[in-house]
C-alpha cells in the first residue's frame, strides 16, 4: 500500500482518523485558522462512515427523551446550513433529504410502541404525527397492506453519507487541512501529562493538541507514556487493573458494534419507481431510498469484535425485515451489501473532549449510530473547545470521557 501525503514534522492539531467525526472536527479547525494534520490509516471515510446509511433520525431511533436526546440528537437544525457550506466548499451535494421518517406499526406491541414514542415526544414538544393505515398507503403506496398505523417524523431525513464524505474530504484540503491517508499512527506520544504529538512508522509529527477520531478502533490506539516518568499527571490508572498499562492515563472504551445493510436495485426490465419515498421504518428495520434508486436495507447490531463479515444471518435477518415493510422488494434484485462498525462507548452516548489528566488529547468518538447526524455538531464542538482553550458548554460536559472515570476507577 502507497502512503498518500507527507508527514509534516509539526502541526498545531493532528486529528487521527479520517472518517466523518475526524473530517468534521479539522474543517471545523481549519476554519478558526488552525494548522491541521489528519492522519488516516486508509482511505478517507472508507469505514463506518462508508457503511452507514446516512439516516438524520434522531426521533425515529430515540428509546426516551434521556440526557442524550435532549442534549445533541433533539437538535438537527444544523444540518442545511452545514449541507449548504460543504456544497459551496466542496461543489457535491451531499444530497441532503427532509422528507420525514416514517415508523410503521404491524401488530398489537408495534401499536403499544408508536403510542409510547408518540406520547414522550409530543411531552419533549417534538413535532410527530400519527397516521392510521390508509393515511399511510398514501403517502407510500408500496408499503405492506398490513401497515396497522404508524408515526411520522416530519423533521428526520437522511444525506448520502458517501457523497457526505467526499464533500468533507474537498472542504478540508480548501481550508488547508493537510490530509495524509494510508498511514497508521501507532500511538500518541504523551510527556508530562502533555500529548506532544503522533508516532508511525514513516516518522512523528509534534503537535500541540491531538484528536483521537478513530472510531470503533479509538481504544486500540496507545499512548505512549515512555518518555512520561516523573511528569506532573495525575488521576493514572492504578495497577490493580489487570493488563493495563499501569502508566497510562484512562482512557473511555469504545467497543465495535457491525451493522449488516443489503443494497437493491431496479431489474433492468420492471418499472424504476422508488418502492418507497421516505425513510421507513419499522421496529425491526429500515428502508431508505437513494437519490439514483438504490434502496437500503438494514440492519444488525451485533457484538462480534473487529469482524466485518457478512453472514447469512444477516441477510435474511435484513431480508425478512424489509419485506415485512415493503413485500415489493422482492421485485428488486440484490445488487451489494455491506458492513461496517458503529464506534459504541459504555453508555453508547459520543465521547468528545480531553482527558483530565492529559489536557491537550481530545476524544471525538463514541458516535455509535448517530455519528452521520452528529458530525457538524461534533466538529463545531470539539473545533471550539481546542481552538478556546477549554471552552466548555453543558453539552461537553455531558460527553466528557471524565464520566466514565467517574463511574468506575478502572474500567473505563
Ligand atoms: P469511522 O468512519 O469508522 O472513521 C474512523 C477512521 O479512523 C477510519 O477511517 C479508520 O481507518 C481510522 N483509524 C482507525 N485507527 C487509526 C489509526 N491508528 N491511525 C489512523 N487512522 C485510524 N449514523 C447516522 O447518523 N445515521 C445512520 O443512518 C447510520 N447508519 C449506520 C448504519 C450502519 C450499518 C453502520 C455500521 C453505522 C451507521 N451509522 C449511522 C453510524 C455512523 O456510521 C458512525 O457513528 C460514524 O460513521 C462514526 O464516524 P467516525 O468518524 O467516528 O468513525
Ligand atoms: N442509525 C442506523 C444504524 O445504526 O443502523
Amino acid at each position: 500500500m502507497r502512503n498518500v501525503g507527507e508527514l509534516p514534522e509539526s502541526a498545531d492539531v493532528v486529528v487521527v482518523g479520517g472518517g466523518v467525526i475526524g473530517l468534521a472536527v479539522a474543517r471545523e479547525l481549519a476554519r478558526g485558522g488552525a494548522e491541521v494534520l489528519l492522519v488516516e490509516r486508509g482511505e478517507a471515510g472508507a469505514e463506518s462512515s462508508w457503511a452507514a446509511a446516512g439516516m438524520l433520525a434522531p426521533q425515529v431511533e430515540a428509546d426516551a427523551a434521556d440526557e442524550f436526546f435532549r442534549r445533541a440528537a433533539g437538535s438537527p437544525d444544523a444540518y442545511p446550513d452545514f449541507a449548504r457550506e460543504l456544497e459551496e466548499e466542496s461543489g457535491i451535494s451531499v444530497e441532503l433529504d427532509q422528507t420525514g421518517t416514517l415508523y410503521l406499526a404491524f401488530d398489537e406491541a408495534d401499536e403499544a410502541e408508536c403510542a409510547r414514542r408518540f406520547r414522550w415526544q409530543t411531552r419533549a414538544g417534538l413535532p410527530v404525527e400519527r397516521l392510521t393505515a390508509s393515511e399511510v398507503r398514501a403517502l407510500e403506496p408500496r408499503v405492506s397492506a398490513r401497515v396497522r398505523s404508524a408515526l411520522r417524523f416530519p423533521l428526520d431525513g437522511q444525506v448520502e453519507n458517501r457523497l457526505l464524505v467526499a464533500a468533507l474530504v474537498k472542504a478540508c484540503a480548501r481550508r488547508g487541512v493537510r490530509i495524509v491517508t494510508r498511514t497508521e499512527v501507532g500511538a500518541i506520544k504523551v510527556e508530562a501529562g502533555r500529548a506532544t504529538g503522533i508516532e508511525t512508522a514513516r516518522g512523528t509529527t509534534h503537535a500541540s493538541s491531538v484528536v483521537v477520531a478513530c472510531g470503533a478502533w479509538s481504544s486500540r490506539l496507545r499512548l505512549d507514556t515512555s518518555h512520561a516518568h516523573g511528569g506532573g499527571s495525575t488521576n493514572r490508572v492504578e495497577s490493580s487493573c489487570n493488563g493495563v498499562d499501569v502508566d497510562a492515563p484512562a482512557r473511555p472504551h469504545i467497543e465495535p458494534v457491525r451493522g449488516q445493510i443489503l443494497c437493491f436495485a431496479h431489474a433492468a426490465s420492471s418499472p424504476q419507481s422508488p418502492i418507497v419515498r421516505h425513510v421507513v421504518y419499522s421496529p425491526r428495520g429500515y428502508l431508505v431510498p437513494r437519490r439514483d434508486g438504490r434502496l437500503l436495507a438494514g440492519t444488525t447490531t451485533e457484538h462480534v469484535g473487529f469482524d466485518k463479515s457478512l453472514t447469512g444471518e444477516g441477510r435474511e435477518t435484513i431480508l425478512t425485515h424489509a419485506r415485512e415493510i415493503a413485500p415489493d422488494v422482492d421485485a428488486l434484485v440484490l445488487s451489494d451489501a455491506w458492513a461496517g462498525l458503529r464506534p459504541r462507548g459504555a453508555d453508547a452516548w459520543p465521547v468528545l473532549g480531553a482527558l483530565a489528566d492529559v489536557p491537550n488529547l481530545f476524544y471525538a468518538t463514541g458516535h455509535y449510530r448517530n455519528g452521520i447526524l452528529l458530525a457538524p455538531l461534533t466538529g463545531a464542538l470539539v473545533a471550539a473547545m481546542i481552538l478556546q482553550r477549554g471552552a466548555t458548554s453543558p453539552l461537553l460536559e455531558a460527553f466528557t470521557p471524565e464520566r466514565f472515570r467517574r463511574a468506575s476507577s478502572c474500567a473505563v
